[in-house]
């Protein structure tokens, strides 16, 4: 059994720290998913009730509380930021064709790709009226500026579909912003709340950014090498969707010509489960690409931290020190 449905990371400290805040954020959840349409309901239930780590509102949490925040709307910012999120992922496994999402089918799946648009769209307009009602015409610009960016990359992982081409400065504009905005976005959202300067504002925008990176680059990572299970989507779907990720660029730089023949061969091919993908990871492991990709991870996750040290010393900010760390341990 997969280990969905645990919010972060219970050992570690910035779960402890987050913990009260994550259990009102998802109260508020609840609360907020409410439709007259019982199928929304349904839908809203299944998706927000089936796990997922919570780290971005748990980033949102901790990002508040290392700036002194006192108030309470960074439960409705949790929200809003796992919202974006939840409506990125419903809309991504339909572009990306996905077979498991959080150990159960995606939603496409059990609705169809219509009603799963529409429910995308419907958790980002949610998302959207609750930044509006929170008064800071910031935080609404800073959300939607992430959303837009997350939008962009997810366009361009599209159009980059099967590009056996793609560079690795190509590659890490595309994570940047799919994956990296709304990590910039819900850090930097609560340094608003917070009414921090510029300089700390900055800081978390880079926090968010970097600990965002090196999370894709795990998620790329983990695509290839995760127990699956415990990964709660299927190993090797980056594979057999044609997109070209850290490890399989650093494969194809490095490989020997059988090595590079077989990974193009299974590049896009749906059929590439058992030996095709075994024998791409067993190339992966020889030359040293899961390795590459975690050091990469590893780089930003390090660069993460450094960007704390214009926040206060506080038991928060401690916090926020360890998940990159955790980010680029995890095995799910
Ligand atoms: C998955 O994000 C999508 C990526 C940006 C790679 P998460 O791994 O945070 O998904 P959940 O919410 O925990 O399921
Ligand atoms: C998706 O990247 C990032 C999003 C913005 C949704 P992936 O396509 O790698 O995410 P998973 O692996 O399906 O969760
Ligand atoms: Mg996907
Ligand atoms: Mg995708
Ligand atoms: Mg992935």
């Amino acid at each position: 059994m997969q280990s969905q449905g645990q919010p972060v990371h219970t050992q570690t400290a910035a779960y402890h720290l987050a913990k009260d805040r994550l259990e009102l954020i998802e109260s508020r959840i609840r609360e907020l998913q409410a439709s007259e349409i019982p199928l929304i309901q349904d839908v809203a239930t299944y998706l927000l009730s089936n796990g997922g780590k919570r780290l971005r509102p748990a980033l949102v949490a901790l990002c508040a509380k290392a700036c002194g925040y006192k108030g309470d709307a960074d439960i409705d910012l949790g929200v809003i930021v796992e919202f974006i999120h939840t409506a990125s992922l419903v809309h991504d496994d339909i572009v990306d064709d996905a077979v498991k999402r959080r150990g159960s089918e995606p939603a496409n799946r059990v609705w169809g790709n219509q009603l799963a648009v529409l429910f995308g769209d419907f958790l980002y307009a949610r998302s959207l009226a609750l930044s509006v009602s929170l008064g800071k015409l910031r935080l609404v610009e800073v959300l939607t500026e992430a959303t837009s960016r997350l939008v962009e990359g997810e366009m361009l992982d599209v159009l980059h579909n099967g590009n056996a081409k793609l560079d690795i400065a190509t590659y890490m504009d595309i994570i940047d912003r799919k994956t990296a905005s709304l990590f910039a976005g819900s850090a930097t959202a609560a340094g608003v709340l917070a009414e921090v300067g510029p300089e700390e504002e900055a800081a978390l925008a880079t926090f968010g950014h970097d600990i965002g990176v090196a999370f894709q680059l795990i998620d790329d990572l983990l695509d290839y090498a995760a127990d699956q299970d415990r990964l709660g989507k299927q190993v090797g779907a980056d594979l057999r969707e044609g997109k070209m990720t850290y490890p399989l660029i650093h494969l194809l730089e490095n490989g020997t010509e059988d090595e590079r023949a077989t990974a193009l061969q299974a590049l896009g091919d749906p059929e590439a489960t058992g030996d095709g993908l075994q024998q791409v990871v067993a190339a992966m492991r020889r030359v040293g690409s899961f390795d590459a990709t975690r050091d990469v991870a590893i780089r930003y996750a390090e660069q993460a931290r450094t960007a704390l040290a214009v926040l206060p010393a506080s038991e928060a900010r401690d916090a926020l020190c360890e998940l990159p760390d955790f980010i680029v341990t995890r095995g799910h």
